[in-house]
């Protein structure tokens, strides 16, 4: 990667601001390759150089790329001045890294919720033109028949006149159904059930791409990516 600032460097680990990066610096305790560096401008590769403060490693990443199981009852923004958001369930560095969730889900929708301070893994993953396919678990008040499944299938139109892309509709069982888009319209899942007279009566995402919810996170965990995620979704 690009050669950068050193006290660029030390803030994007979410540890210190700046100004305290730079503090650091000048009082001596940042070495570079086991040297002792006091200029806080001076840019180093972090992949190739080895950074300490006070003999400990800095494990700098470029980016960070988070899966949390959303609860329910909580935001999908990054700040809200009277109800809590996602980022109010990270550690604090990774608000001061600047991550954002990838998309949204509704307050009222539970599941799997990406998190990363990286932009175009995010348009990636939200680009109804890269067609990722996100896989939805809903109970519904009633079943769908087969008409709209195939109404699914054929991309339907919504009260408003919204046009959805093609969606496949599973029915699993009475009053339950798994649901798969490929855009993320706004309560696209909900309007396209309530459209076929089958309300949602509960939401959860379970998949977005090759990325699935691990089930061993109860509601309000996270975890960081792990290296075999980034390599099939890279
Ligand atoms: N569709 C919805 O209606 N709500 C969500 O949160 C996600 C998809």
């Amino acid at each position: 990667m690009a050669a950068q600032r050193i006290d660029k460097i030390l803030s994007a680990t979410g540890r210190y601001s700046r100004r305290e990066a730079a503090a650091l610096v000048k009082a001596g305790a940042v070495t570079v390759d086991g040297v002792c560096c006091r200029d806080a401008a001076r840019k180093i590769d972090p992949d190739k150089q080895a950074l300490a403060v006070r003999g400990e490693p800095v494990g700098w990443k470029e980016h960070v790329y988070l899966m949390l199981h959303k609860p329910l009852g909580v935001l999908s923004a990054t700040r809200d001045r009277d109800q809590k958001t996602v980022l109010d369930l990270l550690p604090p560095e990774y608000r001061a890294r600047g991550v954002f969730p990838v998309g949204r889900l509704d307050k009222d929708t539970s599941g799997l919720l990406l998190l990363t301070d990286d932009g175009d893994f995010s348009h990636r993953l939200t680009s109804p033109k890269h067609r990722v396919d996100k896989v939805y678990l809903a109970q519904t008040d009633g079943t769908p028949d087969e008409a709209a499944v195939q109404a699914f299938a054929d991309g339907l139109t919504l009260r408003d006149g919204t046009h959805c892309l093609p969606a496949t509709l599973e029915i699993l069982g009475e009053n339950q159904v798994r649901v798969t888009v490929q855009e993320g319209q706004y309560h696209q899942v909900r309007r396209m059930l309530a459209a076929c007279g089958t309300p949602v009566r509960e939401l959860m995402r379970l998949r977005e791409g090759g990325l699935e919810l691990d089930s061993s996170l109860k509601p309000g965990a996270w975890r960081e990516l792990t290296e075999r995620e980034m390599r099939e979704f890279f």
